[in-house]
């Protein structure tokens, strides 16, 4: 994606200094660009706990990167324990989106080719590279999967302004590049076709507003910013063609974890007749995991993020505001479940299907074995 004109992807190895990992660091957008550097494993771990990277794919990039600062770190004597260690701590980081145990597993399993730490150091760094790249290269192909659903939509419509509404950021902040739920939009718009996106502020942390705002300003695609709370009565006046979120977690029943209040959004959607749409790449799916009520974990983070407001004052510095009475105790869950029945369908990296085990397995056959929780 560009930014100001320049090609960026989120994360990336800093050129001429490769035992440095870079990120655009994403709790200063929309007001600040910069980029920071990452130096070993528990700076990786601390940004990804306070979020300066965030989003299902970009975590589980940074994951694969972390695990690759463990290996130039690491001992050669204690090397396999301390990779194993590195693993535990990077996906204690945030416990809803799969990829993060996804990605530590994938770099762990390279791994095993190498017969010293020296060659294991070497494939590390490989294969951290191609999980970016294959993150990057799924969601532009989800683009182009998606892409087809708006088009039909614009044909329905006689060319007429097709209208998408979106919550949070799944963005291409949210992954390496393109994003999940944007990618099929950015793709459309690249297409000549006429959209515009409402966009969810996401209460707590605003990812909607800071985020994806901001990546939709940059790529020129028109946009307006919402209360989360407009959705509905957007839906009941016509002004929403379809909904398209990106996912933290998917079952292989087609449950899905995504930030909180996605679930009110469905259902919405659902009484309003409107198609709700879930983008992810193939790294985000729990194929072990069948209900996802019961099963996916559910991040729940500082109160405080509740309470207090950040934002950028009128005379342009970046100050918090409590919002609140100062005793009053809150509680922040980051993230809900909307059952698969609520899903329209998904769009993966290898097509479209129903959010349901048959059509999940129907785009993912090699899964069929996979471990069952309850059934
Ligand atoms: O808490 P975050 O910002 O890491 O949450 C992730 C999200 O932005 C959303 O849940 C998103 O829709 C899925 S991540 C592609």
């Amino acid at each position: 994606m560009r930014v100001n004109g320049q090609a960026y992807r989120t994360i990336w190895l800093k050129p001429g200094a490769e035992h440095v990992v870079q990120i655009i660091n994403q709790v200063r957008l929309p007001h600040e660009f910069e980029v920071m550097d990452l130096t070993d494993l528990a700076h990786v771990c601390r940004a990804i706990r306070d979020m300066h990277v965030r989003g299902a794919g970009l975590i589980g990039a940074a994951a694969a990167f972390g695990m690759y600062l463990a290996a130039l770190q690491a001992n050669d004597p204690d090397f396999d324990r301390s990779l194993a260690q590195a693993a535990i701590e990077l996906n204690a980081c945030r416990p809803t989106a799969s990829n993060l145990a996804w990605a530590t597993g994938r770099m762990l399993r390279a791994l095993t080719a190498g017969n010293s730490p020296h060659e294991k150091r070497a494939l590390a760094k490989l294969e951290a590279l191609a999980i970016a790249d294959e993150d990057a290269e799924h969601c532009q192909r989800i683009g182009q999967h998606g892409q087809k659903i708006i088009a039909e939509i614009a044909r329905r419509k006689r060319g007429e302004v097709v209208n998408i509404l979106t919550h949070c950021n799944a963005g291409w902040l949210a992954f390496v590049d393109h994003g999940s739920a944007t990618a099929p939009i950015y793709a459309a718009h690249d297409a000549g076709i006429r959209l515009h996106v409402w966009v969810d502020e996401t209460r707590p942390r605003n990812q909607g507003a800071a985020l994806t705002a901001w990546e939709l300003g940059q790529h020129g695609v028109p946009h307006s910013l919402i209360a989360d709370n407009a959705g509905g009565h957007l839906m009941q006046h016509g002004l929403v063609d379809m909904v398209i979120t990106g996912s933290d977690r998917v079952t292989r029943k087609g449950d899905v974890a995504n930030k909180i209040g996605t679930y009110l959004k469905a259902l919405a959607a659902r009484d309003n007749h409107i198609p709700m749409y879930v983008a992810l790449p193939s790294s985000t799916f729990d194929f072990s995991l069948a209900d996802g009520l019961s099963s996916i974990p559910i991040e729940e983070r500082a109160p405080d993020e509740v309470r207090w407001l950040s934002g950028q004052t009128a005379q342009g510095t970046i100050e918090s505001v409590l919002i609140c009475p100062p005793a009053t105790p809150a509680r922040n869950w980051g993230f809900d479940v909307t059952p698969a029945r609520l899903v329209t369908q998904l769009i993966c990296e290898r097509g479209i299907c129903e959010a349901s085990e048959t059509g999940i397995l129907s785009l993912f056959p090699e899964q069929r074995g996979a471990v069952s929780d309850h059934g």
